[in-house]
């Protein structure tokens, strides 16, 4: 019986994937271990979305160089979006890898690693299946009360600055019966919570023989007997539609909160990033969702320092904040990546320039996202217990605005949803008691 070990970069859609890998693997009698240490073969899942992530990865595979260097017999696999962007260049770099292969591959990784253990050569296959969509793939989650359900693969909005669509290809949707099936399973087990993932779920249905599309779909999900909400990520503000506001406020088991990437907001910038809205439809969409939902929280991503983003362009992008008040942002540099549009745009700015309007958003949605929890003190809210707390000793939860609290409480807790009082508040999570 061969081990094997996986190490995660990135995104959700990675976290899923390894759970897939798993799940594959372990059908075929191999063993998860928890350390490299003991493991036959470790798997890096591989993110390449930023410089940094792939900077990550290779220091880490320089590790795992000493490590096969130890242990001869050792197998390393690479996968994920730096498999499928490097395919066999990975081994001018790192000839000791013996597999590699892309995010649509997956399916095929137990013949894969057959062949890599008994031949000497690397096994590359980068060439994507495309009934990948199609498949039902054996899973082995991590989580026992929250679960992923992919509901569609790729992407074909090709913002400027994004790799994903050379990696992840066209987008894919699954026929709604498979994803339907799946949600029931996952209830019948237990499972309160799934998380709909996808590049771009509000586009979810198109190329479908069926006639659906998002907001339909959470229709069907949020029938499922048992399971007590649902989330989804990402949405594309230009994709949001009536129909899926009127979704989120009508359907029981839709938490009321939403990822919605805005990027900046700077008309030139957004134009210049292909965003294919302006700081006008996205502040409207924003008010027809509070308009709709009052208690919806809502989170964004931000790029600063995106070529050609001038002062004003980066005060548009705090202002919007300003206006806004997201309940919490994801902020990042803006990153060259190979093969994309941006690369080629005039006005590339300095590391420096890019650091110092990182920390100022930073600093102002820290201040917003105090206040903003802050004032959920002394409210009571339904926390669904998925686990302990990271420092120990407590529960932990989320609100249906996806708000992390932690407070007291018997472990034998866990997975069940409760009321709890909220008593102080931080800036990334807050702490209550349990009402009786
Ligand atoms: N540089 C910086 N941030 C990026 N993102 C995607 N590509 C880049 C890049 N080249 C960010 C976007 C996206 C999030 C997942 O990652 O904000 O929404
Ligand atoms: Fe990348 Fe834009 Fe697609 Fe998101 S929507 S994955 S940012 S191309």
């Amino acid at each position: 019986m061969k081990s094997f070990h996986i190490i995660t970069f990135g995104c959700q859609m990675n976290e899923h994937d390894s759970e897939r890998m798993t799940g594959l693997l372990r059908d075929q009698g191999c063993a998860l271990v928890p350390g490299v240490a003991d493991a036959d073969m470790v798997i890096l899942n591989t993110c390449s979305i930023r410089e940094k992530a792939e900077q990550k990865f290779y220091s880490e595979l320089g590790r795992l160089k000493q490590l096969k260097a130890e242990r001869p017999g050792m197998k390393i696999a690479v996968a994920g979006c730096i498999a499928q962007q490097e395919g066999k260049n990975i081994l001018a770099r790192a000839p000791y890898v013996d597999l590699i292969f892309g995010p649509s591959d997956v399916a095929r990784l137990p013949v894969m690693v057959e062949t890599a253990f008994s031949r000497r050569s690397p096994v590359i296959d980068t060439s994507g299946d495309p009934e990948y969509h199609r498949k039902r793939i054996p899973t082995a989650r991590v989580d026992k009360v929250k679960a992923w359900v992919s509901i569609m693969y790729g992407c074909d909005n090709f913002c400027t600055y994004c790799v994903v669509p050379y990696l992840r290809g066209r987008e894919r949707s699954r026929p709604s019966e498979d994803i339907v099936n799946e949600v029931r399973e996952l209830a019948r087990k237990g499972y309160k919570e799934v998380s709909l993932l996808g590049q771009n779920v509000n586009s979810y249905g198109k190329g479908l023989r069926e006639d659906t599309d998002f907001s339909a779909l959470l229709r069907m999900v949020n029938e499922v007997p048992a399971l007590e909400r649902i989330r989804f990520v990402t949405s594309h503000p230009r994709d949001l539609s009536d129909s899926l506001i009127d979704a989120v406020r009508d359907l029981p088991k839709v938490c009321e909160s939403l990822h919605l990437p805005v990027q900046s907001g700077s008309d030139d910038i957004l134009r210049a990033m292909n965003r294919r809205y302006t700081r006008m439809d996205y502040l409207d969409k924003v008010k027809r969702l509070r308009d709709a939902v009052p208690e919806i929280t809502l989170t964004t991503d931000i790029i600063v320092g995106f070529p050609g983003e001038n002062a004003q362009d980066f005060e548009a992008t705090m202002q919007l904040l300003e206006e806004v008040r997201f309940d919490g942002i994801f902020a990042f540099k803006y990153s060259k990546r190979p093969g994309t549009a941006a690369l080629k745009l005039p006005g590339h700015l300095p590391e420096d320039i890019k650091e110092e309007r990182l920390t100022k958003v930073l600093a102002l949605q820290k201040k917003i996202t105090i206040q903003k929890n802050k004032a959920y003190t002394g409210m009571y809210t339904e926390v669904l217990i998925d686990g302990m707390s990271k420092r120990g000793g407590k529960l932990s939860g989320r609100t249906r605005g996806n708000k992390v609290v932690n407070f007291a409480g018997p472990d034998s807790l866990i997975g069940s949803l409760v009321f709890v009082r909220i008593t102080a508040a931080g800036v990334n999570s807050l702490s209550g008691e349990i009402c009786e």
